[in-house]
């Protein structure tokens, strides 16, 4: 078990670069297997989750490298279109190889987790794109098998605008004989960069970013090469840690415009916040204001991924925070954890009210899942004395040296 310690009580200060999309890098890994030979993907992150996609390409025959943050992949010639319950397992996001599975192979069977951490993770939108793409699709348990003798472009009205859902729709769409257009799909910037990932390989897609999506065809082209954008949770985790331990930092290599509503709850909180074309530039109160009510919600709202982050900046406010979680109805157990560090939290459904306390003090706390993780390690830093986060395996999932990072800050945080 991983276990990290954190002395808090020292400000932040210095400058780091913000790491390469843990989110935008995983499914580009997955369509990757559309490519008839390599791709190259340059600023990519060291995570396990990484790893993780990257063993169930080797799985599938593909030849993988990645070398310091270049990350190789030559899918010439893939040999089987089934994933083991094992590698499944390993990564939360997996199901992001059906599509790529059944463009390539016209047939894919892997199991599905049944939950998470987060909660409950439904692929229903996922199986009811590849099912209006064409494919037939058996399940049996965990276990999915789906078919297609030739997938065919289909209007695909999403109900809710699911990512991942979105991003397989995408990349089966690519191998489908005529026009696919995406009704209500997820605006996240990472489906651009999936968007762009594709035109380099030959498809005519456009729309990402907007909520209607299309996709005409296809034609292959044998390589492609893409730097992974920065990774915007991982930036906003900075700015927390700051807003937590207070001092003045500045993030390079990160995209602003990707962050406004993080920006705006830090600014809110009486955070000095500049920023320039790729930097970020925070300065942190001694005591943080409220920011009021945080509202998850699909992008360009309010990240639920950085809410955690958030919620540690705010342990220690002046004045109560409330946070609503819209996305993912579990979210909650690290907000048990912050407890021990003697945090004010009153749970309800998907509200969580938070009354700052004045001094939060060093505890034994254990990493519910990633982003609760580096939530309690941020709250570490804003606490006086050591802290012990246990089970932090979870953080290595989409943290590429936050660790070092940190102790870079200046901050005193060690790795066991
Ligand atoms: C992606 C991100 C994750 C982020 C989330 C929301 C990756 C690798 N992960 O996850 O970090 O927190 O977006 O921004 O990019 N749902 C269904 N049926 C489905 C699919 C989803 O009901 O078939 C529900 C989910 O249970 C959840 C909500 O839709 O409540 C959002 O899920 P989704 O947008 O699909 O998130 P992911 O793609 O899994």
């Amino acid at each position: 078990m991983s276990i990290w310690h954190v002395t808090g009580g020292r400000p932040l200060r210095g400058s780091i670069k913000v790491q390469g999309s843990k989110n935008a890098v995983l499914p580009v890994i997955a369509a990757s297997l559309l490519c008839p030979n390599e791709t190259e993907l340059l600023n990519c992150p060291a995570l396990s989750d990484v790893d993780a996609a990257v063993d169930i390409l080797r799985y599938l025959g593909c030849a993988a490298e990645h070398r310091s943050d270049v990350l190789r992949i030559d899918a010439a010639a893939p040999g089987r279109c089934d994933i083991p319950r094992e590698l499944m397992h390993r990564m939360r996001s997996s199901v992001i190889f059906l599509g790529p599975l059944l463009a390539r192979f016209g047939e894919a069977r892997l199991s599905v987790p049944g939950g998470c951490e987060l909660g409950p993770r439904p692929i229903d939108l996922h199986l009811q794109a590849m099912r209006l793409l064409g494919a037939e699709i058996r399940e049996e348990g965990d276990a999915i098998e789906c078919r297609s003798a030739a997938l065919r472009g289909a209007e695909i009205p999403f109900p809710f605008p699911s990512v991942g859902a979105t991003e397989n729709a995408m990349i089966a769409a690519c191998a489908a004989q005529g026009s696919t257009v995406i009704y209500n799909a997820a605006r996240e910037p990472e489906i651009e960069t999936l968007q762009e990932y594709l035109r380099l390989l030959g498809a005519e897609i456009s729309g990402a970013g907007s909520p209607v999506i299309r996709i005409e065809g296809f034609s292959p082209r044998p390589r492609a090469g893409l730097r992974v954008p920065s990774d915007r949770i991982a930036a906003a985790t900075y700015l927390c840690c700051a807003a937590c331990a207070g001092g003045e930092i500045v993030l390079t290599g990160t995209e602003p415009k990707k962050l406004v509503p993080v920006l705006n709850a830090l600014e809110s909180m009486g955070c000095a916040l500049g920023t320039g074309f790729d930097t970020i530039h925070i300065g942190a109160p001694e005591r943080v204001a409220s920011p009021g009510a945080v509202v998850t919600r699909p992008y360009p709202g309010f990240p639920t991924d950085a809410a955690p982050l958030l919620m540690a900046a705010c342990l220690k406010g002046r004045g109560p925070a409330m946070f609503i979680e819209n996305i993912f109805i579990g979210r909650y157990r690290h907000a048990e954890e912050m407890r021990r560090f003697g945090a004010d939290i009153l749970l309800r459904g998907p509200m969580a009210l938070v009354n700052g306390v004045p001094v939060l003090h060093g505890a034994a706390v254990t990493s519910p899942d990633l982003r609760g993780g580096a939530a309690l390690v941020a709250a570490a830093l804003g606490a006086e004395g050591e802290s012990v986060v246990s089970d932090a395996g979870h953080i290595l999932r989409g943290y590429d040296g936050l660790d070092v990072c940190l102790r870079a800050l200046g901050a005193d945080v060690w790795r066991e």
